[in-house]
């Protein structure tokens, strides 16, 4: 999938960008010519990420390790990123992930930690990130926060309760941060990705023998979609394409929000 934006001399952010859709966005910024930084919890997989990244698209990569749960460390990996680049215009709050829990039987370690992971993290970079994206805009005129949501956020999800309550939560939270941070030039939007089929989501399909085109079948466009669609949707809420938009949640999954009674097919 080739790139179509234009991020040379940008510096994008990536949270949770050594695997997955963290990983195929960084690399479509990376190829689209910005200036790439990518945070986990795990230093080896991040190297390994830039490695490639630096290899297929000849961008500069940098990596910081941090868990986003963790106030303190979201400032300093904001900060690294800051001191390595001097500059930040863009920010992608994409680490994320579910437990499963019945709410019936939910523990309040699998509640909070759903909440810290898909919605703290956000708020903690974000308000690090603020000042330096503010500058960003001051002097370019854009700089753009993207926060990765998901379905389960708009549907909800049974057995994610608390990952569901988040995405939610997180949507909301880039509309307010839309609103407060709009008149400094900074838009923040948000994509809510469907059923994707990352690396990781396929190796857990398989083990449990999960039929995701089957599981597609009613879906409008009958199958999962690819990390690198995401991307594409997140380098375009980030891109001057995207001027006029902020506050906003666009979807990337297929269309299973749209039912219908009556099979169309021809
Ligand atoms: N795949 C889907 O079908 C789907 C659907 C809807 C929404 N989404 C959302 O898309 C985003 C990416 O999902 P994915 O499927 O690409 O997941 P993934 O392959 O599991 O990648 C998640 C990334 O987040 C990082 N991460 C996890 N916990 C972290 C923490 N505490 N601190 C810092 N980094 C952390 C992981 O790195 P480390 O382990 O090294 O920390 C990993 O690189 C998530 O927000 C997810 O909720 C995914």
């Amino acid at each position: 999938m080739a790139a179509t934006f234009d991020f040379t001399s940008k510096v994008v952010l990536v949270t949770g960008g050594g695997s997955g859709i963290g990983l195929a966005t960084a690399t479509e910024f990376a190829r689209a010519g910005a200036k790439v930084a990518i945070a986990g919890r795990k230093i080896d997989r991040l190297e390994a990420a830039a490695a490639e990244m630096r290899e297929s698209t000849r961008a500069e990569v940098f990596c910081h390790a941090a868990d986003v749960r963790d106030l303190e460390q979201c400032q300093a990996l904001i900060e690294a990123v800051v001191g390595h680049y001097k500059r930040l215009d863009v920010l992608v709050n994409n680490a994320g992930g579910a437990r499963h829990a019945a709410l019936r039987n939910a523990s309040l370690e699998t509640w909070r930690q759903d909440i810290a992971l898909n919605l703290d993290s956000a708020f903690f970079c974000s308000q690090a990130a603020y000042p330096h994206l503010k500058s960003a805009a001051a002097e370019t005129g854009h700089a753009a926060v993207v926060n990765i949501s998901s379905l389960a956020g708009n549907n909800g999800t049974m057995g994610c309760g608390a990952y569901s309550a988040a995405k939610a939560g997180l949507q909301m939270l880039t509309r307010v941060a839309a609103a407060e941070w709009g008149p400094k030039g900074v838009r923040v939007n948000a994509v809510a990705a469907g059923m994707i089929a990352t690396p990781l989501a396929k190796a857990n399909w398989a083990k449990v023998g999960f039929d995701a085109t089957k599981a597609c079948a009613a879906f409008p466009l009958r199958r999962p979609g690819e990390p690198e669609e995401v991307a594409q949707a997140v380098l375009f809420m980030a891109s001057t394409s995207a001027s006029y938009i902020t506050g906003e949640t666009l979807i990337v999954g297929g269309g299973p929000q749209i039912k219908g009674m009556i099979d169309t097919d021809d």
